[in-house]
């Protein structure tokens, strides 16, 4: 998720999981590989350089490869993408210092929300990485990620995740009325996941247009998630995070839209929405291993 942080928020980012696999055995030489006869010197000494790697420098070299052309809605090659998956799926809490044990996930007593911490690892215009430490019963309200490839690990414990795509070609609708007789500007999207997802799990891929482009988080138990948005966002370049409140499909009437019968479950309506007032995230210093940017 990437959010705006205001007063005490900044730095608000972020993400979408699925249930892709991929491997990485191919991405980066084994440290038992055997060196072939005609390796050069050179060769051998940037393939040890890659076997000394942290997990977090060699994240953030992959980075720098798969964002070096990257801009709004312009995704990343194929390739790119399983590469940067495959270094991301490996990844493990420690690689980052963090335990279920530290203070950033200990349930809250007595506040009206949980507060969530995001650590900022990196930024730069083509990429950012950073991770969200939600508490039990934390929320990550639904936002969107406008023209954005986010990858997301959940690095432990169970998060709820619902998402929507746009519905291509679905205007704004704003002669619209609800129950209480008022207007709304309203968008009909649709649900792209309404699941549990319970870690260890292979990192997940949202994209300018599908994927899950707008979703939501609940901390079902405490839980970490990594994430890499490309590019970040960036209110002077129009990447704005938007929050919504999400309507049942059959809570207001449209004539010009209309879904087939039986799958209006799978369809809800978006209306934009002022920033959680009851939000509660927070910065904090990250204290793991550092990424060196040479
Ligand atoms: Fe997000």
């Amino acid at each position: 998720m990437g959010l705006e942080m205001k007063s005490n928020k900044r730095n608000k980012e972020h993400c979408q999981l699925t249930k892709d696999n991929n491997n990485n055995s191919n991405s980066f030489p084994n440290a038992n590989a055997t060196i072939s006869a005609n390796s050069s010197p050179r060769k051998s000494r940037r393939r040890n350089r890659k076997m000394s790697m942290t997990p977090v420098q060699r994240l953030f070299e992959t980075c720098k490869g798969v964002f070096s052309s990257g801009g709004p809605g312009n995704v990343p090659s194929p390739e790119h993408i399983k590469k940067l998956q495959a270094v991301l799926d490996e990844f493990k809490p420690g690689d980052v210092g963090l335990t279920p044990n530290m203070p950033y996930f200990r349930p809250t007593i007595g506040q009206r929300t949980p507060e969530i911490t995001y650590l900022h690892l990196y930024k730069c215009d083509q990429f950012s990485i950073g991770i969200f430490c939600l508490p039990p019963s934390g929320v990550l309200p639904l936002h969107n990620h406008p023209g954005m490839t986010v990858f997301s690990k959940l690095l432990f414990g169970t998060l709820h995740i619902k998402s929507f795509d746009w519905v291509a070609d679905a205007p704004c609708v704003s002669d619209v009325m609800n129950s209480e007789g008022k207007n709304p500007d309203i968008r009909l999207a649709k649900l792209k996941v309404d699941s549990d997802f319970i870690a260890p799990c292979n990192t997940s891929i949202l994209y300018p247009s599908d994927g899950g482009n707008l979703h939501c988080f609940t901390a079902v138990t405490q839980c970490a998630v990594l994430d890499v948005l490309g590019p970040p966002y960036s209110d002077p370049d129009g990447r704005h995070c938007t929050y919504y409140y999400d309507f049942p499909y059959p809570k207001f009437s449209v004539k010009a839209l209309s879904v087939p019968e039986g799958e209006e479950e799978g369809y809800a309506w978006l209306q934009e929405r002022e920033e959680p007032e009851d939000l509660a995230l927070v910065a904090a210093l990250y204290r793991g291993p550092q990424i060196v940017d040479k």
